[in-house]
């Protein structure tokens, strides 16, 4: 089958289009054939083997176990093994699956649930990490109520256009932070206030929030606290202004140390899968409260060039490539005001 494949870690011209074996659908598995799948810093940091931390995370400490990239897709139900009966041959599904620059991909029954209804395969493929992540931020780790104000650091991003959405779901008063060009973007998708950061220092102290979701990653824990709530909650998601040994992590190791001797509570997500996110995030979806935001589709054979897309910067929401080999036309995020773009 057709596949992207990485022998080394690197720049994206490690990515090759190229063959390799179908994968089997071991116990507990599902085959699915992959119609689309998305693209986001996670499989940048593993295509570049960047910060050093993923190298001794299980990785691969030279290059790569996992030789296929990507780690999320939308696509049909090829085969199922044994002991699956949640999904039969050509159901559409969406979900977490290691290897989804492919054509086909196995995953266990557990990481896939159905494609929401009202989705095509494009805007599926862009829901499950950036989804769940913004999920677990607003949910957990946020513990997001209504009539809260939160504030989403990286509001026009693969996982804050979810995180403003979802938080908009819950009742929250919602401020989004972005860079100009992508100020209508997150006004379209529900955010009550948008602050433009090149124009404004959202972390002057002059407007505090009970809650804080930073997927922004740059301001440092001592002015991110000035626009915190004496007893408010910070949530360290991601970034990328850390050093070639641990990325980002410093500020949310620190947040957790700091967090037991003062009042605010600060907290550094880490990845993690929980069963029902992505039925959750599926209900949000056809409830018509949450839309994914694709920007562009690329065809599979240019993936590299959807990785550098995706890291300059200029990507709104979520990158997605597609399977087939012709360029899929451009996807624009929903226009304001409609119903599918807003959440209510
Ligand atoms: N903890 C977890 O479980 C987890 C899971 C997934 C991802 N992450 C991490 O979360 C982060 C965001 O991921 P993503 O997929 O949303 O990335 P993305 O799609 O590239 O979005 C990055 C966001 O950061 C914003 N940003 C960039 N520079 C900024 C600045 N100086 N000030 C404020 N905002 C700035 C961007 O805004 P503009 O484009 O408008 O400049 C954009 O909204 C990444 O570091 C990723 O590794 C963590």
């Amino acid at each position: 089958m057709k596949a992207i494949v990485q022998d080394s870690y690197g720049p994206a011209d490690v990515l090759a289009y190229g063959e390799v074996d179908r994968p089997e659908a071991g116990p507990g598995d599902v085959l699915v054939r992959v119609h689309a799948a998305g693209v986001d810093r996670g499989v940048w940091h593993l295509m570049a083997g960047l910060p050093y931390l993923v190298r001794i995370m299980g990785y691969g400490f030279r290059r790569p176990t996992q030789r296929v990239p990507g780690m999320d897709m939308a696509g049909t139900v090829e085969a199922t093994s044994s002991g699956v009966t949640r999904f039969r041959p050509g159901d559409r599904v969406f979900g977490e699956i290691s290897g989804a620059y492919a054509e086909y991909a196995s995953a266990p029954a557990t990481s896939l649930e159905a494609m929401p209804a009202n989705l095509t395969f494009e805007q599926a493929a862009g829901l499950a990490i950036s989804g769940r992540t913004a999920l677990r931020a607003v949910r957990e780790m946020g513990e997001v109520t209504a009539g809260q104000r939160v504030l989403v650091i990286g509001a026009s991003g693969g996982v804050g256009s979810y995180a403003v959405q979802i938080a908009k779901s819950y009742g929250a008063e919602v401020t989004g932070v972005c860079s100009t060009s992508k100020v209508d973007l997150v006004r379209s998708i529900g955010a009550d206030h948008v602050i433009d950061y090149t124009r404004e220092d959202f972390t002057d102290g002059h407007h505090q929030y009970d809650v804080i979701l930073d997927m922004g990653g740059n301001r440092p824990l001592r002015r991110l606290r000035r626009a915190l709530a004496e007893r408010g909650t910070l949530v360290i998601v991601g970034g990328e202004s850390g050093g070639r040994w641990l990325g980002g992590i410093g500020r949310g190791v620190w947040a957790s140390l700091l967090s037991p001797i003062v009042a605010q509570r600060l907290r550094m997500q880490l990845p993690e899968e929980r069963p029902d996110d992505l039925r959750v995030l599926r209900e949000l979806v056809e409830a018509g409260k949450v839309t994914p935001v694709i920007d562009r589709t690329f065809p599979l054979e240019r993936a590299a060039d959807a990785i550098q897309y995706l890291v300059s910067g200029k990507a709104r929401g979520k990158v997605v490539l597609t399977m087939g080999g012709a360029a899929a036309p451009t996807r624009r995020p929903p226009a304001p005001g409609t119903s599918s773009g807003r959440p209510t």
